[in-house]
């Protein structure tokens, strides 16, 4: 297979699987067809599309090992004949478990032909001055791992006969971790710096910002993507004690040593 153009599939609240994405098809050397942005909960709403011809790279965040819900839901309704996919993972230096693995079996049930699958490192999305957690990334070095990345896959599939399906092997174990469940937990203080801008409530994967109660988070609704705190231009989003600032404040403890990206090609 010789392809002359890629589509880039994705849920990233805050950008980091988005941008390396882009990484990997620059790094192809191929024109960006279409970019799928399923954060947007209007998109997610539409009917999920059907893939032929084509090459696509499908991307999400890490989220307790797991993928996102809302990720796994889309892509489970995506179709596909034999499409080649390349699956990309960010997480945020802890660890990606089974959530690439997750990406590799919904692609496949779907019909598409897994090729290569990857795990990048992005900031942590309960990263803050306070606590850091793999502050700043994916960084230069990780966006060349990117696009060499993008590089071997096209080299991979140039005259490829794809219908001898290839096998990828990736990490993780079935049955996946299971998702915690924790209940409601009361996630954000607004603080009087707010201007009401409603930057937040546009950025929001679940609708979940009341914009008729001073922009405060529906917590029954929201998943604690944190698009809404590093999207506010004033900072006035902030991590109320609890659970998720605890968390925050372990992971930037005991994940301070820098994972690499790692890649995985068919064989
Ligand atoms: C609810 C939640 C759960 C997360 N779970 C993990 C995890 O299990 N392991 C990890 O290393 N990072 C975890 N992260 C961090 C994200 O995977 C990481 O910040 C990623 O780069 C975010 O992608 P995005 O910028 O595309 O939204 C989690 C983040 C959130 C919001």
């Amino acid at each position: 297979m010789n392809p002359e153009h890629v589509t880039l599939i994705y849920f990233s609240p805050t950008a980091t699987t988005r941008i390396v994405l882009e990484g990997v098809a620059q790094g192809m050397g191929l024109e960006i067809r279409d970019s799928i942005d399923i954060t947007r909960p209007e998109i997610r709403e539409d009917q999920a599309p059907h893939f032929s011809d084509q090459l696509v790279i499908i991307g999400a965040p890490v989220y307790g090992g797991r993928l996102p819900k809302d990720a796994a839901d889309y892509y489970s309704r995506m179709t596909a004949s034999g499409t080649p996919a390349v699956l990309v993972v960010l997480y945020g230096n802890r660890e990606f478990e089974d959530a690439l693995l997750e990406l590799k079996d919904i692609s496949a049930d779907q019909g598409f032909v897994p090729i290569a699958g990857a795990a990048f490192i992005g900031e942590h999305s309960f990263c803050s001055d306070e606590f850091q957690i793999a502050r700043s990334r994916p960084d230069e070095k990780d966006m060349n791992a990117a696009r060499e990345f993008g590089q071997q896959v096209i080299q991979w599939l140039r005259g490829r006969d794809l219908k001898k399906r290839p096998d990828l092997s990736v990490p993780g174990n079935f049955p996946y971790k299971e998702v915690a469940s924790r209940g409601v937990i009361p996630f954000l203080d607004v603080t009087e710096d707010c201007v009401e801008c409603g930057v937040c409530a546009a950025a929001c994967p679940k609708s979940c910002i009341d914009e008729t109660d001073h922009f405060a988070t529906i917590d029954e609704l929201c998943i604690h993507c944190c698009a809404c705190v590093k999207v506010c231009p004033e900072q006035a989003r902030v991590l109320k004690d609890g659970p998720i600032k605890d968390i925050a404040r372990w992971l930037s403890e005991h994940f301070e040593t820098r994972k690499e990206p790692q890649t995985f090609m068919a064989e």
